[in-house]
């Protein structure tokens, strides 16, 4: 639940950065949305920690403040770019939600209401993406996504 929180954090700071530099009002208001949903979800995940005795990560104003430079970069490349960028990231939400689910135990039926709720509105997150124009990231980049991640998922596990 801690690295889903940091996860959370990390996406609602790509998502205000990438607003930040968003070359039309729409694409903005677009990533302020999403910003707000990520919001929401982050605050289901400390809850859920909280109520399972444990912390969120010590870094986490250092992954927002990475995350909030990557996503004014991802944003100042353009807006077919920058929503590129959204569908990518949400898509690698999804897929270390997926294996998370699996992971969680039988019992634990409330953290698991809680990431299906979120892997339904990463989707939509990933879908309103396309459907504005998302333009398909170049596999380096890609690659470049997931180990970043992998180096967040790793470390936060830690502390
Ligand atoms: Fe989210
Ligand atoms: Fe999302």
């Amino acid at each position: 639940m801690r690295i889903n929180h940091t996860g959370e954090i990390c996406a609602q700071a790509l998502y205000h950065g990438q607003g930040v530099v968003s070359k039309t009002g729409e694409v903005q208001l677009k990533m302020q949305q999403a910003a707000i949903e990520e919001g929401d979800h982050l605050a289901w995940c400390r809850k859920r920690l909280d109520e399972l005795g444990s912390h969120t990560s010590y870094l986490n104003p250092l992954w927002y403040a990475g995350s909030f430079c990557i996503g004014m970069v991802a944003g100042m490349v353009g807006d077919a770019w920058s929503l590129g960028f959204v569908a990518e990231t949400e898509r690698q939400v999804i897929r270390h939600l997926e294996t998370h689910l699996h992971l969680l135990p039988e019992k634990d039926q409330r953290s698991h209401r809680i990431l299906a709720q979120m892997e339904k509105d990463e989707a939509r997150h990933r879908d309103e993406a396309i459907a504005s124009g998302a333009r398909e990231l170049p596999a380096m980049i890609k690659q470049g996504m997931a180990l970043s991640a992998k180096v967040m998922v790793k470390t936060v596990y830690w502390i």
